[in-house]
């Protein structure tokens, strides 16, 4: 990124930052040491925290057999990573701003992102017997739900670079990532990074955000869970569930249908699935 962006971005004095529980709950789960009970004890010293896992969990997302009504369980069940990323989902939409919405709505830009989310998920389902790497349905909602968070970062600190890119994007029919890069210096998969990094978020999940629009750049161990949010992407905008500002759906490319084992019959049926799946979306849009 260039060293100007970057400036400007170090000089933000009220960066969205993530609540304390994650960041402990992240050191926490770095710790060796570390089990399920504390893990717990710490989601449980933030009640509403405790309240939104619990829901999360309990909903069709997951939808295990048995209703998991203690955090502990819930940890013991899903796993330190689920519930890390869990936390981080139920938490990111209220951690921005709501004021000063540009070019489009905010809600039905929230619904973008957890419908790819739910995307991701529906797509590795189809076509997890072409890649070796395994992926949980919580890692791929979150993948989804973070891979556009640059654009939020523009729209509150570049707004007018931003508001002139997302009407060139329309006019002219170019992806709005190419036109950031030419009005703005930078596109929002770079400052999205870019904060992942800043939010010490997971390398994997930093790599999709940065990638999603460039997957076969992506560091080769993390491509896949490029190539899907990729994926997911794409059908969310073709289909317009949710609105990502961006007018123009980015195509993907020969080497995702490659790499994926993925045929254009293979398409539709996975649209009408996001489309029947997207109803799901209401419970995360619910922390906004
Ligand atoms: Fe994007
Ligand atoms: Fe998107």
């Amino acid at each position: 990124m260039k060293t100007r962006i970057v400036r400007r971005l170090e000089k933000i004095h009220n960066l969205p930052t993530l609540p304390e529980v994650i960041h402990k709950l992240g050191e926490e789960i770095r710790n060796p040491k570390s089990d399920a009970r504390r893990v717990a004890a710490l989601i449980e010293d933030d009640p509403s925290m405790m309240a939104r896992i619990l829901k999360v969990v309990n909903s069709a997302f997951y939808g295990g057999i048995e209703p998991i009504t203690s955090v502990q369980q819930a940890v013991s069940r899903m796993g330190f990573n689920a519930i890390n990323n869990i936390a981080l989902s139920t938490s990111v939409f209220a951690t921005f701003d709501k004021s000063g919405e540009v070019g489009f709505d905010r809600k039905e830009f929230w619904r973008h992102c957890v419908c790819t989310g739910i995307a991701a998920n529906i797509v590795y389902n189809r076509v997890r017997h072409s890649i070796s790497k395994r992926y949980t349905v919580d890692l791929l909602h979150l993948s989804g739900l973070l891979h556009d968070i640059g654009k939020i970062i523009l729209e509150q600190f570049f707004h007018d670079e931003f508001r002139i890119s997302l009407r060139e994007s329309a006019k002219r029919k170019i992806p709005l990532f190419h036109i950031e890069l030419e009005c703005i210096g930078s596109d929002h998969a770079q400052v999205g990074a870019w904060l992942g990094k800043k939010w010490k978020l997971s390398r994997e999940v930093i790599e999709v955000v940065r990638w999603h629009h460039e997957p076969d750049n992506a560091t080769e161990q993390y491509r896949d869970l490029a190539m899907l949010c990729h994926m997911a992407n794409y059908i969310c905008n073709i289909e317009k569930i949710g609105d990502s500002g961006d007018e123009t759906a980015p195509a993907f490319f020969h080497s995702v249908w490659k790499r994926m084992g993925l045929e254009a019959a293979d398409i539709p049926p996975m649209i009408e699935k996001v489309k029947e799946e997207s109803e799901k979306s209401e419970i995360l849009l619910a922390f906004a």
